[in-house]
């Protein structure tokens, strides 16, 4: 099958390599029909290298149809058409059970102290190829999928597997109250989506990015944008002065660890890019590498008793915070992979009944699978208006 492989740094390419089949009686095989590039794939092209085996195929948003299961698998059969959550969870432990499913204790990857299995996304999650691929092996296949009805095309649901539950978990995670106000950071397809469902609840919403497609994308919502083009040095201010002078209520990060503006963690990536692997891992898991600019960012404008969500995923083990002033203002702080299982339920009445969210627009591009490799780097650089980009394999 074709399949798109990380070989390096910026390296995607298309390759050709054995079709998956079952391995264990709770595998299925899914012949993925469209698949999506995240944000998070962004970072493994270009700063998560020494954690990828070369040659591991990429992609944890994909949707198809079960083309054959293993001998224990009993909730979904050969024509099902489903969506596969970016995590392998099994459903029944402990930790499925608190609705937990990044943290599921029988996908965990102990052996490198990390939560649940994700899908193309390093060997500290498990080293599993991913769905940016004609077929794609789902272990846990009786808990590890979303049934999705005939009708709708793909894009109604493909967002299942990371966007949507990203998404809703981040404005949870924000606890918002009643009435009240959340500034996004970041309107990439994570943040914008976050905004959508924000406004959806009833809340204000100031997003904040420096892309003029994707101010705009958020802005005809509904939501208050600021270009942070306009505000390096006077955000938080900014944001305070729309707000009584307090900050609002709550504050999404959905940008990780390469935000623009922190130019010393910057180099300090592009330095680690540069060592031999074993050695950049080490620096990687023992130092500070990420860029902060936008958690210094939430931290300034959260209000005092506020609450920070972040979704933007951060790698580094010794980043240096400001507890003072987190302590201070009484800051609550809540982050994490998405639970997708966990949010399936509330998202799906919202993909039946019309389409409030504009999910069915909400791609920019899609291109067939070989294009991945270009895709990569027109989304990557944000060219072309790009935000959301999907494969057809
Ligand atoms: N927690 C999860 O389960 C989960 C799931 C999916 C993605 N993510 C993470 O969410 C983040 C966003 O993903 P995405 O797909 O939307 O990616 P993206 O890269 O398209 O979006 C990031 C956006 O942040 C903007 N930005 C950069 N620096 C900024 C700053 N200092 N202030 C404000 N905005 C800034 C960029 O212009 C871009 O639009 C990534 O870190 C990704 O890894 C987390
Ligand atoms: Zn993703
Ligand atoms: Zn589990």
């Amino acid at each position: 099958m074709k399949a798109l492989a990380w070989h390096g740094k910026r390296d995607v390419r298309v390759d050709t390599v054995p079709d998956p089949g079952i391995v264990e009686p709770t595998d299925a095989i899914i012949r993925v029909t469209t698949t999506a590039i995240c944000g998070s794939d962004l970072h493994l092209y270009e700063v998560l290298g020494p954690f990828i085996r070369e040659g591991m195929i990429l992609g944890h948003e994909p949707m198809g149809v079960v083309e054959e299961v293993g001998s224990e698998v009993t909730e979904i059969s050969p024509g099902d058409r489903v969506v596969i959550p970016f995590q392998v969870s099994c459903g029944h432990c402990f930790m499925c059970g608190q609705g937990l499913q990044t943290q599921c204790e029988t996908t965990q990857v102990r052996d490198e102290g990390m939560g649940a299995m994700l899908f193309g996304y390093t060997k500290l999650y498990g080293d599993k190829d991913g769905g940016q691929a004609e077929f794609l092996r789902v272990p846990q296949a009786n808990y590890t999928h979303i049934k999705v009805p005939d009708g709708p095309p793909d894009e109604h649901f493909v967002y299942l597997s990371d966007v949507l539950p990203t998404a809703w978990q981040a404005v949870e995670y924000a606890g918002i109250p009643d009435g009240g106000s959340v500034t996004v950071l970041g309107l990439g397809p994570i943040g914008d989506m976050a905004a959508r469902i924000a406004l959806h609840k009833g809340y204000r919403v100031i997003g904040v990015d420096l892309v003029d497609e994707r101010l705009e994308r958020v802005r005809s919502r509904g939501a208050e944008v600021l270009d942070l083009r306009e505000h390096e040095k006077d955000l938080a201010e900014v944001i305070r002065g729309m707000t009584d002078g307090r900050g609002t209520d709550s504050v999404i990060d959905a940008v990780g660890m390469e935000a623009h503006g922190s130019p010393g963690a910057k180099t300090a990536q592009q330095l680690v890019g540069m060592l031999p692997d074993a050695i950049a891992e080490r620096v990687m898991e023992k130092g500070g590498v990420d860029r902060l600019h936008a958690l210094h960012l939430a931290i300034d404008a959260v209000r005092r008793g506020g609450t920070i969500s972040l979704s933007g995923v951060y790698g580094g083990m010794a980043d240096p915070l400001p507890l003072l002033t987190i302590f201070d203002k009484q800051i609550q702080l809540r982050m994490g992979q998405a639970n997708v299982k966990r949010w399936v339920d509330d998202i799906m009445p919202l993909l039946l009944d019309g389409d409030p969210l504009g999910v069915e627009g909400f791609h920019t591009h899609r291109v067939p699978l070989d294009q991945g490799p270009v895709a990569y780097e027109m989304f990557q650089k944000k060219e072309d208006g790009a935000v959301k980009v999907l494969l057809s394999p």
